[in-house]
């Protein structure tokens, strides 16, 4: 997650305090009452075990709950390690050494901090699950346990050299790296010629409504039609015609400068920059400067699209998603052929989208793919108390998204996305991050991770405990019937509270999952998750740690009499989050981030893992695990 909506380091006093907090018996009742609301499923509760005969369907032994050095994965299979930061993405570039990493030598290496992943098989259009590209966002870089003496604050930013800039800013963005499995294990095709950096000098084209505004032009791109590089890469989604999406998730602390002189700081104060600079960027380079460069921040926070089969491409900003902390464009093929989009903007109260295009695409012309995404609609999402979610267009001159509030066309609707929803009266979240389309049933899954702002006169229909610190999963119902036939361009919906995360033993948390959920089943934080083959939800948590427990991979059923019951399937080394979980198509490789290993320590010297490669005094490495069952079978079949 980014810097400027991580942890303050004072959240388990919060929970301290919290746990101990007389009358939470009220606020309890007040969290039933709004669940009921919402229609609550009515087989879940919280607290004592009850017996029920609930056979997952997830057939693996659960993972004891561990929480240490280095990464655990449930009996009866295998988590390698496939690619970490600084590994070679070109031929004879040699063993990486961390001390002599520098910006040419990072340019073709892997990124830090890995995030979403996207398997895309080779060759193109094929369903291989042995050979494939692996489509990575790299969405920042942890200073403190990447060089010595640079602690992870303002103190440690200021430290950081000139060099260590430029390294840091080809360490983000996006890798693609060729891989192949062999004898039950994934290997990078070192020296293939689609392996790509994408990085924050990356020439980028910039399409839809927002390309060629006065607010995107700047001295190195007059026309505002071509932007200079890609940051805070988080989640993502592939589309049918074989592009990644990489989610741009808050730009906001990586520029310098004061925001008031700007043309706009109401603007920029609503997506949260500050001026902290806080990768020094400002400091070596004058276009991270708004006061020398205004329009340049308006020129992140968009879905990137990337073609990772031509290494020559152009990545293309696609305006019309919206400008958020875009955390997931997952895109999903509605029945009529035209194209949905699922984001999340997280941050604090901030709320759901949905894009559907006006053009429909057509399998047999991947082509027909190619600009589709620059024009249709983008919604928010209202959640009505009696159960139904409606979906309110972001259209120019529709409701109050007129020139005279503020808004004089559609590209400023789209550089406002924000404060148009909020105009729109949307429903404030607790932060939502993932957001996914099962493919068996066609529901639809958003990921709210937590919200430790969240106080009782805030609550809304959806959004259901005060100083949330445990997240929680909405489930979307698109109208018209089951799989494919869901309709994803819907106005209304039906919604529904998935699991509300925490631990069901302790009743201030407020959880509620299955009544089977094990001791080491349940989870807090959910960010990322997928589906495999068979329609099972596997979730990745960011944020465990403040519990005491690892953060890891939960296999959950949607349907049947095990809906909602978590099964632990893999942790994470201390520090860590599990981030961007993606199939192969034949579901047997579950790849997993491990993203930020040891970022919990004070510096390098005090690094609370040296995960992956434990090597004495060497620097922790983010790295893309492979899950494989050790029989080669089918994960949790
Ligand atoms: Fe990059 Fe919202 O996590
Ligand atoms: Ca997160
Ligand atoms: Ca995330
Ligand atoms: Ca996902």
């Amino acid at each position: 997650m980014p810097r400027h909506i991580s942890n303050s380091p004072d959240i388990r006093s919060i929970i301290a305090a919290r746990a101990s907090r007389r009358g939470f018996l009220l606020g309890s009742g007040a969290t039933l009452g709004a669940v009921a609301a919402g229609g609550f499923v009515g087989s879940f509760f919280s607290g004592e075990a009850v017996a029920l005969d609930a056979r997952s369907s997830l057939a693996f032994t659960e993972l004891k709950r561990i929480y240490d050095a280095t990464h655990h994965v449930a009996e009866g299979y295998s988590a390698d390690v496939v690619v970490a930061w600084g590994d070679p993405m070109a031929a004879g570039l040699g063993a990486f050494d961390p001390a002599a990493n520098d910006p040419e030598g990072q340019a073709r290496r892997f990124g830090y901090n890995c995030d979403y992943i996207a398997f895309m098989p080779l060759p193109k259009g094929s369903a291989n699950s042995d050979h494939g590209l692996l489509c990575v966002n790299n969405e920042y870089v942890s200073f403190n346990v990447m060089y010595p003496d640079r602690p992870d604050d303002d103190q440690g930013a200021s430290r950081l050299t000139e060099a260590e800039i430029r390294t840091n800013n080809m360490a983000i963005g996006h890798s693609i790296v060729e891989v192949r499995l062999e004898d039950g294990r994934w290997r990078v095709v070192e020296d293939s010629p689609l392996n790509r950096r994408i990085t924050l000098e990356t020439p980028m084209a910039i399409s839809g409504p927002a390309a060629g505004h006065p607010w995107m032009r700047t001295s190195y791109d007059p026309e505002g039609r071509m932007v200079r590089g890609t940051n805070y890469n988080c989640g993502g989604g592939v589309t049918p015609w074989g592009t990644v999406l990489s989610c741009e998730e808050g730009a906001s602390d990586t520029f310098g400068g004061d925001i008031a002189a700007t043309p706009f700081p109401d603007m920029l104060e609503r997506y949260g920059f500050d001026g902290s600079d806080y990768y020094g960027r400002a400091r070596i380079d004058g276009r991270f400067n708004v006061e020398k460069e205004p329009n340049e921040p308006n020129r992140f926070d968009w879905v990137v699209e990337i073609d990772p089969y031509d290494p020559t491409s152009t990545p293309v900003k696609r305006t019309a998603l919206g400008r958020m902390a875009h955390e997931a464009a997952t895109v999903v093929l509605n029945g009529d052929g035209r194209v949905v989009v699922y984001m999340g903007d997280d941050d604090y109260f901030e709320y759901v989208y949905r894009f559907v295009s006006d053009g429909r695409y057509d399998p047999a012309d991947p082509a027909s793919g190619r600009d589709i995404l620059d024009s249709g609609t983008l919604s928010v999402a209202r959640f009505n108390e009696d159960g139904t979610v409606d979906w309110l267009p972001l259209v120019h001159g529709q409701g109050p998204l007129t020139a005279e509030n503020g808004f004089a066309d559609q590209a400023e609707v789209l550089l406002k996305t924000r404060l148009a929803a909020d105009a729109l009266g949307a429903t404030p979240m607790d932060r939502p991050e993932d957001m996914e389309t099962n493919p068996v049933t066609g529901r639809v899954y958003a990921l709210m991770t937590k919200n430790k702002k969240m106080t009782a006169d805030k609550l809304n229909a959806v959004n259901t405990r005060p100083e949330n610190l445990w997240g929680h999963i909405v489930e979307l119902v698109p109208p018209g019937g089951e799989g494919a036939a869901a309709d994803h361009a819907a106005d209304r919906y039906g919604w529904d509270l998935f699991v509300l995360a925490g631990n069901p033993k302790v009743p201030e948390h407020g959880a509620r999952f299955h009544p089977a959920t094990s001791e080491n089943g349940w989870f807090v934080c959910p960010d990322n998750l997928t589906f495999d083959p068979r329609g099972r939800m596997f979730v990745a948590t960011d944020g465990a740690n403040d519990f005491g427990i690892a953060d890891g991979i939960y296999g959950v059923d949607t349907t049947g009499p095990a809906r909602g019951l978590p099964k632990l399937l893999f942790a994470c080394p201390i520090g860590a989050e599990a981030a961007g979980p993606c199939f192969t198509p034949d579901g047997r490789t579950l790849f997993v981030s491990v993203q930020h290993p040891a970022e919990d320590s004070a510096t390098l010297a005090e690094a609370t893992t040296r995960w992956p490669d434990f090597r004495e005094g060497g620097v922790p490495r983010p790295a893309v695990v492979a899950i494989r069952r050790i029989d080669g079978g089918e994960v949790a079949a």
